[in-house]
């Protein structure tokens, strides 16, 4: 059993144009949309900080600035509900900034998310790192990123996180071919393809955005070129690891089963928005009378 060094950095890409959710995202960041009544982007850095992660490094890029305000602290703001004695408001407001001081970096140029995950070396360095991306909701209740990083320690590779997706939908996702590993509830992951073709694919397990990496990934996707879309894929990257061999190889999968709400479509947004809102205490049980009437 190799042990690997403690994860303590989350990196979070937010550098995307958000082109799916056009036009509201032509002056807003995508990960400012709100769900519910908190941008998606505030789900998951509660997620990081929930998992123990201390050091969270965003990758923006231009237009982005309104991430940067949500989690800084809002004095003006905060004074205003103070005064009105608003307590419950004001809480709200200082969620946000007390979840830690976040680093930024730009991205400067849209090339991938490979290259969006190598923006981040230098404040990496050389130690195991989790990547959280924005589109990808994980129910606060579930321990995925805890388990993965529970994998990375005991393996000493890089870890994905793996759902079961009808085969219709595969080729919206990187795949994985996987062999089981005797005793473990993780898996091998023999080889990666980024956005498959249907019928091309070599399983129905789709990659979803959690990722426990070993820092050997930064040299990999140096040398990483461009793929499907003309981008630096992650997907390529974690394929050359996977089949490579010596320090820093190897790569895991954690086949969740969990609750999951995708935000990066308009469809599955607005369901994401309509499950986690019939979940509020405050307002779910009219909302869900309000549905039942309204869909007849
Ligand atoms: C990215 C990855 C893809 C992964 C997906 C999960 O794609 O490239 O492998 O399956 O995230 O959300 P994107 O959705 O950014 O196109």
């Amino acid at each position: 059993m190799t042990m690997g060094k403690f994860v303590t950095k989350a990196v979070i890409p937010a550098a995307g144009l958000g082109t799916r959710f056009l036009p509201a995202t032509k002056a807003m960041p995508k990960e400012m949309l709100p769900v519910v009544d908190r941008p998606a982007i505030q789900y998951v850095v509660e997620e990081a900080v929930n998992a123990g992660l201390t050091d969270l490094l965003m990758i923006t890029g231009r237009n982005k600035r309104a991430l940067e305000d949500h989690f800084d602290r809002e004095p003006g703001l905060e004074q205003a509900l103070e005064l009105k004695g608003d307590q419950g408001r004001l809480d709200l407001v200082q969620q946000a900034s007390d979840l830690g001081p976040i680093h930024y970096v730009r991205q400067g140029e849209a090339k991938g998310l490979g290259h969006a995950v190598l923006c981040a070396s230098q404040h990496v360095g050389n130690e195991p790192f989790a990547v959280l991306l924005g589109d990808d909701l994980i129910d606060e209740a579930e321990t995925l990123l805890t388990t993965m990083m529970e994998v990375q320690q005991k393996t000493g590779g890089s870890v994905i996180a793996l759902i079961e997706v009808d085969p219709s939908e595969i080729s919206a996702y990187g795949c994985a071919d996987i062999t089981a590993i005797e005793g473990e509830d993780y898996v091998r992951v023999n080889s990666l393809v980024e956005k498959p073709a249907v019928g091309e694919a070599p399983s129905n397990l789709a990659v979803i955005g959690r990722y426990v990496l070993h820092p050997s990934v930064f040299g990999v996707l140096e040398n990483t070129e461009p793929g499907r879309g003309g981008e630096i894929q992650l997907t390529d990257a974690l394929q050359t690891l996977a089949a490579g061999e010596g320090e820093g190889s190897g790569v895991y999968g954690v086949v969740f089963k969990g609750r999951r709400y995708d935000t990066g479509d308009k469809l599955s947004y607005l369901k994401a928005v309509i499950t986690l809102a019939s979940e509020r205490v405050e307002f779910g049980e009219d909302l869900k009378t309000w549905m039942k009437a309204f869909v007849g």
